[in-house]
């Protein structure tokens, strides 16, 4: 049989210049932004996959506002990124590839765009100085900052990546309405009568592990435990306004807006 290499050579310098073209061909600018039905399916998919994080309309809730971002620079491409990939070390997921294809990601950011207004985000009210007087009296035993501070929450060195204002002050106000997962709040019930809270870690069908109130972890076999009760009221304490007074939490937000990636 006679055999001719010009086949598979074509063929192999076709898939280099399909390489090459799909390459060159990465998306920058979204394909589907004034695409009618892509922003319609793209705003069903944000109520069930974004807007339980980001709000009902981008504006933030746990996540950040996403509505300024295209305003305060950002491009399509280095958003589309932050969505593929998430952000690493905090709520936001990555979204696997075998299962949400890019245009699935263009077509919610389609819809997200619809939504963004043209100003960037306004600068905040209040002395950021001050703010952080008060952070480090009232916060910093419980929450990390930079590298310093306590490890019963959450690290906030990131915080002011663009969550509103609002969702902080819910937090800070009446922190038991929106528990952030993997701080889940617990007492357990020693077969002695004596009680530990604190923060569950990790907890299997024997055993659980807490962080206690002051920032040990603690490990127990369950069948050593009268109970376990799971609680409703984070360990981070309310801070009403006899605690915490407007003009002292204007600055304390101002100071966590200036906290960033
Ligand atoms: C479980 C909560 C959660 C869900 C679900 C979620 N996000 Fe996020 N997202 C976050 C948090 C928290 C951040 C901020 C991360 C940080 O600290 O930078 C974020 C950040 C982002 C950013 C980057 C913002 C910036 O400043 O660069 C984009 C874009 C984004 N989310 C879009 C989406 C979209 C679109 C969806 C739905 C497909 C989604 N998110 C689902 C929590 C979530
Ligand atoms: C006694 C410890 C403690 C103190 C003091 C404390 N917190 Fe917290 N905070 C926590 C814990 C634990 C969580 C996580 C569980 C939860 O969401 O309730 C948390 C969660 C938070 C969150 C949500 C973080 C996220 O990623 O969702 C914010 C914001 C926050 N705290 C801000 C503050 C501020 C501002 C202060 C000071 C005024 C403060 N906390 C004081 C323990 C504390």
């Amino acid at each position: 049989m006679k055999r001719s290499w010009s086949i598979p050579i074509v063929v192999a310098l076709w898939l280099i210049a399909e390489g090459v073209a799909l390459t060159q061909a990465r998306v920058t600018k979204n394909p589907l932004e004034s695409d009618k039905e892509a922003i319609r399916d793209g705003g069903a998919m944000f109520r069930q996959r974004c807007a339980g994080c980001h709000g009902p309309d981008a504006r933030g809730d746990r996540g950040p506002d996403l509505t300024g971002l295209w305003a305060s620079g950002a491009s399509d491409d280095r958003i589309f990124q932050s969505v593929r990939q998430g952000v690493p070390g905090t709520e936001m997921p990555a979204a696997d590839p075998s299962r949400v294809p890019d245009r699935d990601i263009w077509q919610v950011l389609a819809y997200v765009h619809t939504l963004a207004g043209s100003d960037p985000p306004q600068a905040v009210a209040g002395t950021a100085e001050n703010g952080e007087r008060i952070f480090q009296k009232t916060c910093r035993t419980c929450h990390m900052v930079n590298g310093g501070g306590g490890e019963l929450g959450p690290d906030l060195s990131r915080i002011g990546s663009g969550r509103p204002r609002a969702a902080l002050t819910k937090k800070i106000r009446t922190p038991s309405t929106n528990i952030r997962p993997g701080y889940e709040p617990v007492t357990l019930v020693l077969r002695d009568g004596q009680r530990i809270r604190g923060v569950k870690k990790n907890e299997d069908e024997f055993s659980i592990q807490l962080m206690d109130l002051r920032q040990r972890i603690q490990g127990y076999v369950k069948a050593n435990l009268a109970e376990v009760v799971a609680e409703k009221q984070s360990v981070m304490p309310a801070y009403a306004p006899d605690q915490l007074n407007f003009g002292d939490l204007d600055d304390l937000l101002s100071y966590l807006s200036t906290l960033r990636r």
